[in-house]
């Protein structure tokens, strides 16, 4: 039996739509964007931000590109107003952006946001009054017709005062709040008397906002919602629809884009998702999810970590590190697997860099500002190719596949233990120690190679000849030994003095560096006569010398196991 108290709540009424198109159609081109970051956004914060805060914040908006700013309430409070005064008296809102102001439809609000938009070059009034049958019931105890009056009076003030203040730069949106609790129809009839009104044309468009105030079911319906409307509203070239969605089921963003696939022209929302209770359709999100199709999203995201940075000092509130394209983790794979296919599609990526098709990785971070610094972590999840990938990354050591598996339970030992994540630091420390510069049983204290003088080309037995002093377990020795290569030749001469028998198994190399004084890095495998293969890795400026080494700090990993 279940615990929960489903029984308390009622099923959301679908639409009826048996014919619905949305389904089948794509979203190809940007809406008009609005942010309601500076109102709806402002008005949710625990401490509101400050005049000087909504004009940091209103410029960076405007560099993102939006042209349409709802830049407060300037009737509900004196900072609102001053605000707006500030804007437009100091010039701060370029031509081709229109501030947009929210009032409820009670004639003295509605003047003194006409007084807050004096000399605006463009503004939208936005008025807005609820329709929803409980805010009928509960709220205002008033009847369908009633409410129907309020958003007409409201309308004809608004119409009244754009006639006597001269300016054709204003323009009107209304919105039926709590339109998802609202009958259909009904709100369709208040949506008429408004544009009845407002004497809506195709050239004098009034802007119909159908929010989802309280987000009370799937998208699916929602679009069904807006398709209806669409094809019930009685002069759709009069209107451009608009959608205002919250994120109380965590969907505004699927919301917003059905819709727009529904009809919607024009989509209201906030930066990373402010805004009362669950937040705002999250506008970077929706943007960046046009771009991953290939569309203009029309605002400019490419440096997320500044915006996020304004964001978050002017606003107080944080982005959660998994808040999708913003979040510190959204970019990073800590699981094995996950960056084996990340560090191949961006091999692939480099060879083919015309269209971004990696694994797990939708967005490429640079097209945000973000680096491939922290694609791949490395805790306990990790696996042989993550580590070999921050290696030669930041350090730009390339183990080579028969490697990997050897140092990955180096460092598969240390994640284990600790439980903790390693930095790329940590990870190149960890193959030092273990490769590197371990001296002991076997030191090198000197090396030469000569070859032979009568052919250099030649390639037989004995065409190099090592000479070398070492330190063993049991002191000093030193021999020459000769061989068709230096490793050949060392290889023989350890062999003979220590009694060891191995073979050279696997060997590669490659330099570090690009200038004249980049080292070169050897990595061997020996096979030792008892079955036991043990990888080792030498470092130098000459290449016969590094491997040379890499054969000592096999040896040296070989005795110490
Ligand atoms: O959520 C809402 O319905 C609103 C309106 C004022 C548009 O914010
Ligand atoms: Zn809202």
């Amino acid at each position: 039996m279940s615990t929960m108290n489903y029984w308390k709540y009622a099923s959301y009424p679908t639409v009826g739509l048996t014919d619905r198109t949305w389904p089948d159609k794509t979203i190809t081109k940007a809406p008009i964007w609005s942010s309601v970051d500076l109102r709806d956004g402002n008005q949710a914060l625990p401490i509101p931000m400050s005049v000087d805060e909504k004009v940091e914040f209103f410029k960076l908006l405007v560099s993102v590109g939006f042209k349409e700013i709802e830049v407060g309430f300037p009737s509900a409070s004196a900072t609102e107003f001053a605000f707006a005064r500030k804007l437009i008296e100091n010039n701060l809102i370029p031509d081709d952006v229109s501030i947009q102001v929210l009032t409820q439809s009670r004639e003295h609000l509605i003047r003194r946001t006409f007084e807050a938009i004096k000399c605006a070059k463009n503004a939208i009034v936005h008025l807005y009054n609820s329709t929803s049958r409980q805010q009928r019931d509960v709220v205002f105890r008033m009847s369908r017709e009633e409410i129907i009056t309020i958003a007409v009076a409201g309308t004809r003030l608004v119409r009244e005062l754009k006639e006597a203040s001269g300016n054709p730069g204003i323009r009107f949106e209304y919105s039926p709040e709590s339109f998802t609790g609202t009958e259909l129809d009904y709100a369709l009839d208040v949506c008429h008397a408004v544009m009845d009104e407002w004497g809506a044309s195709a050239e004098n468009k009034v802007i119909l906002n159908l929010p989802s105030t309280v987000e009370l079911s799937t998208p699916n319906v929602y679009a069904d919602r807006i398709e209806w409307f669409c094809r019930h509203i009685k002069d759709r070239s009069a209107v451009l629809f608009s959608v205002h969605a919250h994120n109380d089921r965590g969907t505004a963003v699927a919301t917003s884009e059905l819709a727009m696939m529904a009809g919607a022209d024009r989509i209201e929302g906030a930066l990373f998702g402010n805004g009362e209770r669950c937040g705002n359709m999250d506008i970077i999100i929706m943007a960046l999810n046009l771009m991953t199709q290939g569309i203009d999203p029309k605002l400019d995201f490419s440096n997320l970590p500044h915006v996020r940075e304004v964001y978050s000092r002017c606003t107080r509130m944080t982005v959660h590190p998994r808040h999708p394209y913003s979040g510190d983790l959204v970019y990073t794979a800590f699981s094995g697997s996950h960056q084996d296919a990340i560090s191949k599609g961006m091999k692939a990526h480099k060879r083919a860099p015309d269209v971004w098709d990696v694994p797990y990785l939708p967005i490429d971070p640079q097209d945000v500002g973000c680096t491939y610094e922290a694609i791949v972590r490395i805790n306990s999840q990790s696996g042989k190719g993550g580590v070999a990938y921050v290696l030669e990354k930041e350090y730009g050591i390339q183990i080579p596949k028969w490697m990997q598996p050897d140092f990955g339970s180096v460092v598969q030992e240390v994640t284990d233990r600790t439980g903790d994540e390693l930095s790329a630091e940590q990870i190149h420390e960890l193959f030092q120690k273990a490769y590197i510069g371990g001296a002991k049983p076997y030191l090198m204290k000197k090396c030469t190679i000569s070859w032979s003088d009568e052919d250099p080309d030649r390639n037989d037995e004995v065409a190099t000849l090592v000479s070398s002093s070492m330190v063993g377990p049991d002191g000093e020795f030193s021999f020459k030994a000769k061989g068709n290569g230096p490793l050949d030749a060392f290889v023989r001469g350890m062999t003979s003095h220590t009694g060891i028998g191995f073979h050279v198994d696997e060997y590669s190399e490659h330099s570090i560096g690009h200038s004249s004084d980049a080292l070169a890095i050897s990595y061997i495998r020996l096979a030792f006569d008892d079955g036991a293969l043990v990888c080792g890795s030498g470092i130098d400026s000459n290449i016969s010398l590094a491997s040379i080494k890499a054969i000592v700090s096999a040896l040296n990993r070989y005795k110490r196991s």
